[in-house]
């Protein structure tokens, strides 16, 4: 018997959560926060999103540390009042159907270059002019490992659905992963097994600090927008090692680049020959492991998404720039299917008080 076609709309599960539909909001930086602090600007958000039909809404990073922040506008998770914080979120978003997982990140070399920010990374790297930072003793790893831990732990009991590991965009644990940053001689250093030793251990901190039932998702660069790169065998080593461990999800996404913007990991996407940019390599890890996969990058029409869902393994897509622009694309795709708005120009990187299309219309 011929098999119906999958639709975006079709529902699919993380772990024990059944996510309405399969468009999923990829973790955006909201540019909004008072100093590490949720804001009404945020929680507006949230509400937009929520009420605009996203299956899944996966927030911006947060820091797992105050010191651990690329800016003062990026959510911190150890302040006192942010277990009611996202309880507010929490609430609006499952008013609405949705479901809310938290990004939960170090920014490593990333990190802001002030008095009081961490000055560490994966080795010790000049990475602007006089700015050195100096390579994580095992101890800075095992605390960064336990606050990620507790950063889970907070968003759980504030009523979220679910974590996400930020592993990619340079951040922390992606110059640990790519051999290009890690230059590291000790048990963290080397191959692939050391090198991802730190991204164990962290899941292992989450884990331990929340039940079996709460899902725990990671997003992975599939390689690297630098030589050397981590290799898609080397990742599919990564995802079936967590897999063993027990989590949940995994969204593929792109790793380092050189470049200091996002024109990497969210390149441009002016038609359908670009669209879903980094889809072969979900589509890889999909066939090698039992967990759903969700693809990102540059999905922007119906008919490719439903293509995508259709002749690969992966379980769903995840968009980011498109729900800058319309909020409510997902809902707006039921009856009508054109093209998404966006125009993947990037000024949305640009924005300030909160994420905000920037476009020139
Ligand atoms: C303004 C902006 C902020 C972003 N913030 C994050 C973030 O906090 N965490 C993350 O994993 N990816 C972040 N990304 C990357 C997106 O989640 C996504 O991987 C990328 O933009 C490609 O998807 P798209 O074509 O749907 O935009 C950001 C991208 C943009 C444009």
């Amino acid at each position: 018997m011929k098999q119906k076609p999958i639709s975006m709309y079709d529902s699919f599960e993380i772990g024990n959560l059944m996510i309405k539909n399969r468009l999923v909001r990829s973790a955006t930086f909201e540019f909004g926060a008072d100093d590490g602090v949720v804001t009404q600007r945020i929680i507006e958000l949230y509400r937009q999103l929520a009420e605009g039909g996203s299956g899944l809404i996966i927030t911006g990073m947060y820091a797992v540390l105050s010191s651990a922040r690329s800016s003062p506008v990026m959510v911190e998770t150890t302040y006192d009042g942010y277990v009611d914080d996202m309880k507010r979120i929490v609430d609006i978003v499952h008013e609405n159907g949705s479901l809310l997982f938290v990004q939960l990140n170090h920014t490593g070399y990333k990190t802001a270059k002030s008095p009081g920010y961490d000055r560490i990374g994966v080795s010790e790297q000049e990475i602007a002019e006089g700015y050195t930072y100096l390579e994580a003793t095992p101890d800075d790893i095992k605390r960064i490992a336990e606050a990620f831990g507790k950063a889970a732990k907070r968003c759980k009991e504030a009523g979220c659905d679910g974590v996400q590991i930020h592993g990619s965009h340079g951040y922390l644990i992606n110059t640990f992963l790519s051999p290009y940053y890690n230059q590291r001689t000790d048990a963290y250093g080397g191959p692939i097994e050391n090198r991802a030793r730190i991204l164990f251990e962290i899941y292992d901190e989450i884990r331990n600090a929340v039940d079996n039932n709460f899902p725990v998702s990671v997003k992975i660069p599939f390689s690297d927008r630098v030589s050397p790169s981590i290799m898609p065998d080397e990742c599919v080593y990564v995802c079936r090692e967590l897999e063993k461990r027990g989590i949940d999800m995994i969204e593929v996404t792109s790793g380092l680049t050189m470049d200091g913007g996002g024109s990497s990991f969210s390149p441009f996407v002016k038609d359908e020959s670009q669209e879903g940019s980094f889809l072969a390599g979900a589509a890889q890890l999909a066939n090698a492991v039992g967990i759903p996969i969700v693809s990102v990058c540059g999905y922007r029409t119906p008919d490719f998404i439903e293509k995508a869902l259709n002749e690969t393994a992966v379980a769903a897509v995840s968009l980011c720039r498109p729900l800058v622009r319309e909020p409510a694309l997902s809902n707006r795709w039921k009856s009508d299917r054109t093209k998404a708005a966006c125009i993947s120009c990037n000024r949305c990187f640009m924005s300030k008080g909160i994420i905000a299309c920037q476009a020139e219309k």
